[in-house]
C-alpha cells in the first residue's frame, strides 16, 4: 500500500514542490484546501493533477478533525500558514489564528482522530507531523550561524506565532509521545515564490524593466542579510525528517549568507542590466523592526539525514530571473492579485 500524505498549505509554494516529492516517491498525496471558490486551487489542478483534494482551514478545528477521518494518512505537513511578515503587523490577531493557533488545532486533530491521550500514548504506526518552523524565530539572533539550540527572539507577530507552534509540536512529543517534529527552515524561494517576496519581487522587477514594461524597482532595506536556498532542496529535508526513526527537530540553510543589496547585483547582473540606474530605495518599505541577519548552521542535518542543497545562491536567482522573463514574454503578471507594493 502506498504511503499517504496530508500537506496543509498546498496552494503555496513549498505545497507544490513538496507535494510533487512525494508522488515521485509513490506516495498518495491529498492537499487541504480552503475558501468557497479559492482561485488558486484551479493552479493546483493543473500543476499537480495527481494530488487529491479535502476541504479544510486552519480556523476551523472540526474540518481539520473531518479532513484526518477521510485522509487517515501516514503522515501529515503542516505549510498552511499567513507568512508574509509585513503582514503579520496588520493583521496580528488572524496571524495568531492561522500560524499559531491552527498548529494546536492540527495536533489536536491528530491526537483526537488517533485516540491519544494523556494516558495513553501513541502507538507505532502513529500519524507522523510535520511543523513547518522559521528562522524568523532567532530574530535579533543571539549567535551566528544559528543552530538547533539557538535561542529565539522573534520580530515580528509571524515569528512569535511561529515560536509558539514550535513549542507546541515539542511539547505534543514529549506529553504525548507523538512523532511530531520541526523543520527550522531558513528562506527559501523558486520561479513560484510568491510576488511580495524580496527575491521574487526583485526578479520579476527585473523581468518588468528588461521587456520595457518598468523603468523602476522600488525596494525597503537593502542592509538585510538572509540565507536563502531553493524551495525544491527544502522540501526533500522535510520528508528526510518524517522518515528518521525518532522525532527531532533541524535546521535546514545553506550556511551561506547574502544582503538584499547582493540579491538586487546578482539579479540584475543575470539579466545584463546596470542596478543603480533602476533601484529606488523607498522608506515606507522598512518594517517596525527588522532581523538583520540569519545564517544557519546545518550541520546536524548534513550529518544526521544526509541532506545538502544542490542549487547555489547564483543559480536560484538566475533561474528565477530566466523563468520570469519568459513568463513576462508570454503576457503573464504573477503580482495582478497582489495588495502589496
Ligand atoms: P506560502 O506560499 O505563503 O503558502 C501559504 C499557504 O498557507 C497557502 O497554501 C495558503 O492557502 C495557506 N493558508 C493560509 N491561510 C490558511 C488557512 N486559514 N487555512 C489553511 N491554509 C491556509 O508559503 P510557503 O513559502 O510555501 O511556506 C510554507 C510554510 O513554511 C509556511 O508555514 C511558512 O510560514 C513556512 N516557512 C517558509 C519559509 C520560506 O522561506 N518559504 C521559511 C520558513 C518557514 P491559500 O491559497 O488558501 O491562501
Ligand atoms: N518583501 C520585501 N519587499 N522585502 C524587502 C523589500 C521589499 O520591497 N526590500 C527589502 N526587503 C527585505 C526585508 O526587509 C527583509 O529583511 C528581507 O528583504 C526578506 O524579506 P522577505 O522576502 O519578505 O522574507 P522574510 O525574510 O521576511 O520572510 C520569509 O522567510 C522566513 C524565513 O526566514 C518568509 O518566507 C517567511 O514566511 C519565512 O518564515
Amino acid at each position: 500500500m502506498a504511503r499517504r500524505a496530508l500537506i496543509t498549505g498546498i496552494t503555496g509554494q513549498d505545497g507544490s514542490y513538496l507535494a510533487e516529492h512525494l508522488l515521485a516517491e509513490g506516495y498518495e498525496v491529498w492537499g487541504l484546501v480552503r475558501g468557497q471558490s479559492n482561485p488558486r486551487v484551479s493552479r493546483v489542478r493543473t500543476l499537480l493533477r495527481d494530488v487529491r483534494l479535502v476541504r479544510g482551514d486552519l480556523l476551523d478545528q472540526g474540518s481539520l478533525i473531518s479532513a484526518m477521518e477521510k485522509v487517515q494518512p501516514d503522515e501529515v505537513y503542516n505549510l498552511g500558514a499567513i507568512s508574509f511578515v509585513p503582514m503579520s503587523w496588520e493583521q496580528a490577531e488572524l496571524t495568531a489564528e492561522v500560524t499559531g493557533m491552527g498548529v494546536l488545532r492540527m495536533l489536536e486533530a491528530i491526537r483526537v482522530c488517533s485516540g491519544v491521550t494523556a494516558s495513553r500514548g501513541a502507538s507505532a504506526g502513529q500519524i507522523r507531523f510535520y511543523q513547518a518552523s522559521s528562522s524568523e524565530m532567532f530574530g535579533q539572533v543571539r549567535e551566528t550561524p544559528q543552530t538547533e539550540r539557538t535561542p529565539f527572539h522573534p520580530r515580528s507577530p509571524y515569528g512569535v506565532a511561529k515560536a509558539y507552534g514550535h513549542f507546541l509540536t515539542q511539547n505534543y512529543r514529549e506529553s504525548y509521545g507523538m512523532f511530531a517534529v520541526s523543520g527550522i527552515l531558513f528562506n527559501h524561494e523558486s520561479p513560484r515564490r510568491g510576488a511580495e517576496f524580496v527575491t521574487r519581487k526583485v526578479s520579476l522587477g527585473v523581468a518588468r524593466i528588461k521587456l520595457g514594461l518598468a523603468d523602476e524597482l522600488r525596494l525597503g532595506n537593502l542592509e538585510a542579510r538572509r540565507d536563502w536556498g531553493f524551495a525544491g532542496d527544502y522540501v526533500r529535508a522535510m520528508h528526510m525528517m518524517l522518515r528518521r526513526d525518532s522525532p527531532e527537530d533541524y535546521v535546514i540553510g545553506t550556511g551561506r549568507t547574502h544582503s538584499v543589496r547582493e540579491l538586487v547585483v546578482a539579479a540584475f547582473e543575470a539579466a545584463g542590466l546596470p542596478w543603480e540606474r533602476y533601484v529606488v530605495c523607498d522608506e515606507s518599505l522598512h518594517r517596525p523592526a527588522e532581523v538583520d541577519l540569519l545564517c544557519a548552521d546545518p550541520k546536524k542535518a548534513r550529518t544526521q539525514l544526509g541532506w545538502e542543497p544542490e542549487v547555489t545562491f547564483e543559480q536560484l536567482i538566475a533561474m528565477m530571473v530566466e523563468s520570469d522573463i519568459r513568463l513576462l514574454s508570454a503576457g503573464e503578471d504573477p503580482h495582478q492579485h497582489s495588495s502589496w507594493p
